[in-house]
C-alpha cells in the first residue's frame, strides 16, 4: 500500500508552522470563511491561486479547470460562481489565465487527445472567432500568448453574462470581474485591463474583444 507518508509529514510541519505564527489561525478559519475573492484559474500545477498573490487560506474561493474556462452548461463552475456571489458575497471575481498553457497549445494542435478534445473545443471556437488577428502574428509563441489573453477576456464576458452576476449588479451590489494573466517564466501577474463593475461596462468590454 502506498501512503504518501512524506506529504503527511509536510502537512504536520506546515500546520505547526502556521500555528506558531498565529495560534488562533485554524480556530478562526474553522468558524467561518469570508473570502473577498473568487479565483477562476487553470488547473496547471504552476499557477496556485493563493500562493501567487501571497494570501492565506481563507482569503480566496477557488475554481480551477483546464484553460480557465467558464462554460454556461458547466454545472461545477456555475455552482461555484453562484455560491461565491450569492452566499459568500465576494467582491471580486478574478479570471486568471497564464502564458504557456498546455490547454491552449493542445487546442491548436491537430493531434487527438481523447475526451479533453471536447473541452478544448471551446478554445478552438474562440480561435476561429479571432482568427484574423491571431494569424496576423507570424510567430507561434506570440499567437499562443495572444490567444491566452483573448481567452481570459472571453471568460470574463461569460462570467458577466451569468444570472448571478447580472442579479448582483441589478440589486446595486459592488461586484467587479477582472481578467488577469500570469507569466510562469517570472511569477508575475498582468492585469489585462478588462475590469467590469456593472452592466454598462460589460457591454463596453464586449466591443473590445
Ligand atoms: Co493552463
Amino acid at each position: 500500500m502506498v501512503t504518501l507518508t512524506e506529504l503527511f509529514e509536510r502537512n504536520r510541519g506546515w500546520a505547526a508552522d502556521m500555528k506558531a505564527r498565529d495560534p488562533d489561525f485554524f480556530l478562526r478559519l474553522s468558524q467561518q470563511q469570508a473570502p473577498e475573492y473568487l479565483w477562476i484559474g487553470c488547473s496547471d500545477s504552476r499557477v496556485p491561486a493563493t500562493q501567487i498573490v501571497d494570501l492565506l487560506p481563507g482569503e480566496i474561493f477557488v475554481h480551477r479547470n483546464i484553460a480557465n474556462l467558464v462554460v454556461h452548461s458547466d454545472l461545477n463552475c456555475l455552482s461555484v460562481l453562484q455560491f461565491a456571489v450569492e452566499v459568500l458575497q465576494v467582491k471580486h471575481i478574478i479570471v486568471c489565465g497564464h502564458y504557456g498553457c498546455g490547454g491552449i497549445k493542445a487546442a491548436l494542435e491537430n493531434q487527438k487527445h481523447g475526451l479533453i478534445d471536447h473541452w478544448l473545443q471551446y478554445i478552438r471556437d474562440i480561435y476561429r472567432n479571432h482568427q484574423v488577428v491571431l494569424e496576423s502574428l507570424m510567430e507561434e509563441p506570440a499567437r499562443y500568448r495572444l490567444l491566452s489573453e483573448i481567452n481570459v477576456m472571453e471568460q470574463v464576458w461569460n462570467v458577466c453574462q451569468s444570472d448571478f452576476v447580472q442579479n448582483a449588479w441589478g440589486s446595486g451590489r459592488g461586484l467587479s470581474v477582472h481578467g488577469w494573466i500570469y507569466d510562469i517564466s517570472d511569477g508575475l501577474l498582468k492585469d489585462l485591463d478588462v475590469t467590469v463593475s456593472n452592466r454598462a461596462e460589460s457591454v463596453a468590454i464586449r466591443r473590445r474583444i
